[in-house]
């Protein structure tokens, strides 16, 4: 298939010349990135996994052109246009950077990295090349956490005070729940907050337009054996103080019974404030001292960008998936030369490493801990 006969639609809904990707690592997330490949327009040129006899199966079964048994065939193959980074944290700065050396744009999973330096070293390779490069916070299209920027931005909370909230999973409750994440030499020494807490503090900087500026934390490791012994936490408690003045507390965990994927983020100011539920998207609380309101995911009552990422009408539940498709598209949409808000790029990864950094620095010194801007 030619370039040119391909269009892609961004989250604004605009055709553009063609995405083709190559997507390495085809778990859990290689498969979410290639339904959003598929549904930003574009096509999956090639898949590259840990076991190469698995490749032509994997890739008839995410519609791939083909599979690649290796990442150096795939970084060779010039029908890949966009390199999606899906594999374990520890491959991440050595992908990325091969792919940006081959020329390709690149797509890093989160946590871009396993520490600060490694993240910063991809940022500045991807700025000296000039390639799109980008990481899938994701929350960050949430229409309804756009709502809340929007409104955040006008002053309708007024002058922010505090932030709170957590991000609980329950998928590494038992001492028999094990994964590559478990072990700090393959998912960086941070687990739980690497893993999700990047996420959380994305989103509350991404919302606030504001920066943590110190933090205090916390580790805990409920399980110090599992089926070996465990180097990273399953808890991370955190309290956190802002550039504007505000104070905020988080908690995130992985062995959290029940919870699934609760994401939290609640933020108050002088005059109202604004909570959000990732396991509950369509809605967000607008809580005031005389008359509190929920507000529900509806592009016709929405603000610009909330609308702009509202791909179905009121009424008609979007998630986590949408999510993906529309940050795709908006990567393509990079690709293609454009700009679009809220984008979020390398320079975020390295960011949230750079808290990642802290977090672990005040936990092992106890105490408060600046956080390199
Ligand atoms: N943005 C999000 O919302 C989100 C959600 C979940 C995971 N993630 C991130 O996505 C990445 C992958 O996580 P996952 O949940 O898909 O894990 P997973 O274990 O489901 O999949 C990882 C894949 O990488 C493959 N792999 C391992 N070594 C490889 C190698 N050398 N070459 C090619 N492939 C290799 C494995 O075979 C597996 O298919 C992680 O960085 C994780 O933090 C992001």
């Amino acid at each position: 298939m030619a370039v040119s006969e391909d269009t892609v639609a961004g989250a604004g809904g605009a055709t553009r010349p063609g995405y083709r990707a190559g997507i390495i690592g085809t778990g859990f997330m290689g498969r979410v990135h290639s339904r959003a490949v598929h549904a930003a327009g574009g096509a999956v040129a090639a898949v590259s996994g840990s076991t190469p006899e698995r490749g032509p199966a994997i890739a008839a079964e995410i519609g791939a052109w083909r599979a690649h048994p290796d990442t150096d065939a795939l970084l060779a193959d010039p029908e890949v246009d966009v390199v999606h980074i899906c594999t374990p944290n520890h491959l991440h700065e050595q992908l990325a950077k091969a792919a940006i050396a081959a020329g390709k744009h690149v797509v890093c999973e989160k946590p871009l990295s396993v520490d600060a330096d490694s993240a910063a070293a991809m940022a500045a390779a991807a700025e000296a090349a000039g390639v799109v490069a980008t990481v899938p916070f994701v929350n960050r299209f949430h229409p309804m956490m756009r709502e809340a920027r929007d409104r955040i931005a006008a002053g309708e909370l007024g002058a922010l005070s505090l932030a709170h909230g957590s991000y609980l999973q329950d998928w590494l409750l038992r001492a028999d729940d094990d994964n590559w994440r478990v072990s700090a030499e393959l998912g960086g020494p941070l687990r739980a907050f690497g893993d999700i807490g990047s996420h959380w503090c994305d989103l509350l900087e991404f919302v606030t337009g504001d920066r943590i500026t110190r933090v205090s934390a916390q580790l805990s490791t409920v399980h110090s054996h599992r089926g070996a012994p465990v180097d990273t936490e399953d808890i991370t408690t955190l309290q956190f103080a802002t550039a504007a003045g505000m104070v905020g507390t988080a908690v995130i965990s992985q062995v959290s019974a029940g919870r699934k994927n609760r994401m939290l983020l609640e933020i108050s100011g002088t005059e109202a404030t604004l909570s959000f539920d990732q396991e509950q998207p369509e809605l967000l609380w607008l809580g005031r001292r005389d008359h509190s309101s929920l507000l529900v995911r509806d592009p016709a009552t929405l603000g610009a960008e909330a609308a702009r990422l509202s791909r179905v009408p009121a009424g008609h539940a979007q998630g986590y998936q949408d999510c993906f498709n529309a940050f795709v598209a908006d990567t393509a949409a990079a690709v293609a030369g454009e700009s679009p808000d809220g984008l979020p790029r390398f320079v975020d990864g390295a960011r949230a490493a750079r808290i990642a950094a802290a977090v672990l620095d005040s936990a092992e010194r106890g105490g408060w801990v600046e956080v390199s801007p």
